[in-house]
């Protein structure tokens, strides 16, 4: 019951929307599809790679930690990684995971993380999601979440599960493997 008048509302929301912008746009016909309300469920699951080679780095540290501060707290990065279908660098490559990260826990090991993946290749190519979260780094199924999207992934929402992948990972190449469960509209 809470469902479905969560859904009236919001395809009530949705009428607004599409009153507003017929007014002051003539060819929203051509786009009233970006409002359709029905949603779907999609599970992403991929792979990305931090490259810390010295000439071709994926991840870049920014911001370095003052001495004497615990856990390495503040130590900031850049990354801009290749996102693959299988775990080895060799298998497809289907888009990047470029963002923000650092150490922002005083007390333990958790990273702020602001990342937007980009997908290039497959049904999602030219659409985006962007996730948020405390990735405690060392733990197994670190869940962040999905707080929007591009393209096929207007109005997404969702949460990740992430791991490292210690087994393939080397110094030079630590593999992350991500499980997005996101509801979109498209
Ligand atoms: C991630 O997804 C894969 C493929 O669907 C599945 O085999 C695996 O168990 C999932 N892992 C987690 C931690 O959810």
């Amino acid at each position: 019951m809470a469902l479905i008048s969560r859904s009236l509302l919001f395809l009530f929301s949705l009428n607004i929307i599409f009153t507003q912008s017929t007014s002051t746009n003539g060819v929203f016909s051509k786009q009233s599809n970006i409002y359709l309300p029905s949603e779907k469920l999609t599970h992403l699951h991929f792979y990305y790679h931090d490259i810390k080679n010295k000439n071709n780095p994926t991840i870049v540290q920014i911001v370095n930690t003052p001495e004497n501060v615990p856990n390495g707290f503040g130590a900031t990065y850049v990354m801009d990684d290749e996102i693959t279908e299988g775990p080895e660098m060799s298998s497809k490559h289907i888009g990047r995971a470029q963002g923000l990260f650092g150490q922002a826990s005083l007390h333990d090991i958790g990273m702020f993380m602001l990342t937007n993946f980009i997908f290039t290749e497959g049904n999602y190519a030219g659409s985006t999601l962007s996730m948020l979260g405390r990735n405690p780094v060392a733990e197994q199924n670190r869940e962040m979440a999905i707080v929007g999207g591009t393209g096929l992934f207007r109005f997404a929402r969702g949460y990740v599960i992430a791991n490292s992948v210690y087994s393939i990972s080397s110094p030079e190449n630590f593999v992350m493997e991500y499980n997005i469960t996101v509801y979109h509209h498209l």
